[in-house]
């Protein structure tokens, strides 16, 4: 029978052990194989000794050359803050109704913008500003407050109901709860009747009348004789089908009784003034801008 090549390799010895009659040769590992695998337990050593590399307690070791992708994010953003310094300078300084003449600044607010309303608006507002329940749709043409671009620059700088700002700033109404005891259920009843009717359908088409003459004593100020809203109070059109709580009857009842309180916060001291302007362009070009 002829032998098996392995058989006569006979220089090297066996480990000695045998399973069913198989041994194992006991050979060196291959020259280059170790030098390299001395040269990666060198390499490893010395990168643990050179960069952030063993978890401690709080924080890993810092390493000898000081190397943090904390420190390189930071460099990152500094050199992107230097090379955009003189057209947000710009852009925080010219007329804000002029941002638009300047097609090279009004794209770069666009773009500015867009990423600061997907980093701080969207979570309220929501990724494509449609906006939901409290939370106005920034897509439309239906402004709480105003729709120009001073306006929304206005808006996002104090925030609204929003106790921390000077109460010269205006965006401060507040509409009183109905229900506690400036009217009966039965006025109330009757007061919702007439909002709906002027959008749609009453619940009941005979309390319209008295609903009305509830609304011209009580709601008229704020909301208008032709209820289509006032923006110097944040006051909604309630005659146009378009609602922020909602136009049912039963969500109406809720928010004459109860009242709304919706607070947005204040943006000039979180963003910087080209910030604010560039999400103001970027809101007023979503399409309900005037
Ligand atoms: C914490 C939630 C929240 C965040 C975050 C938020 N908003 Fe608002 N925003 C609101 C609420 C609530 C209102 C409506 C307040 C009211 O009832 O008048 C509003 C109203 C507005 C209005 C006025 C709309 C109108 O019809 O006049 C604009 C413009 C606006 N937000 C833009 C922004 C921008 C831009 C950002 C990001 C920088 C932002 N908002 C972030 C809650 C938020
Ligand atoms: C002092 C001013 C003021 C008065 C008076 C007032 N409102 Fe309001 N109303 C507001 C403001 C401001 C809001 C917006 C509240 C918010 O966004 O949080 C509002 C919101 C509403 C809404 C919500 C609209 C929507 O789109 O969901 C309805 C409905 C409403 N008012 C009806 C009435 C009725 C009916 C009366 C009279 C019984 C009345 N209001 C009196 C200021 C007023």
């Amino acid at each position: 029978m002829a032998q098996n090549k392995k058989d006569d390799d006979l220089d090297y010895e066996t480990t000695g052990h045998s399973w069913d009659g198989i041994q194992e040769y006991n050979k060196p590992l291959p020259r280059w194989w170790l030098w390299t695998f001395y040269a990666c337990i060198v390499w490893g050593i010395g990168y643990t000794i050179a960069y952030p590399a063993w978890p401690g307690i709080n924080k890993a070791t810092a390493g000898i050359l000081g190397f943090s992708t904390r420190a390189e994010v930071a460099e990152d953003i500094a050199r992107v803050e230097q090379a955009n310094a003189a057209i947000n300078e710009k852009l925080a300084t010219v007329e804000l109704a002029s941002i638009s003449d300047d097609p090279e600044l009004m794209s770069y607010a666009n773009n500015a913008g867009g990423a600061v309303f997907r980093t701080w608006c969207a979570q309220c507002h929501g990724s494509g500003a449609a906006g939901a329940k409290g939370y106005p749709n920034l897509l439309d043409n239906d402004w709480l407050w105003g729709g120009t671009v001073e306006d929304i620059h206005t808006t996002i700088t104090v925030g609204i109901r929003n106790p921390d700002v000077d109460e010269d700033w205006q965006r401060i109404s507040e509409m009183p709860a109905f229900g506690d005891g400036l009217l009966e259920e039965p006025q109330i009843d009757a007061v919702v009747n007439y909002v709906m009717s002027l959008s749609g359908d009453p619940q009941d088409a005979s309390k319209v009348a008295e609903g009305e003459q509830v609304y011209l004593d009580n709601c008229a100020s704020c909301h208008g004789e032709d209820a289509a809203g006032d923006r110097m109070q944040g006051a909604p059109n309630l005659s146009d089908a378009i609602w922020l709580y909602g136009g049912d009857y039963d969500t109406l009842h809720e928010t004459v009784t109860y009242a709304r309180y919706g607070v947005m916060p204040n943006w000039n001291t979180r963003l910087s003034e080209a910030e604010i302007r560039a999400v103001a362009t970027y809101v007023h070009g979503l399409g309900g801008g005037e």
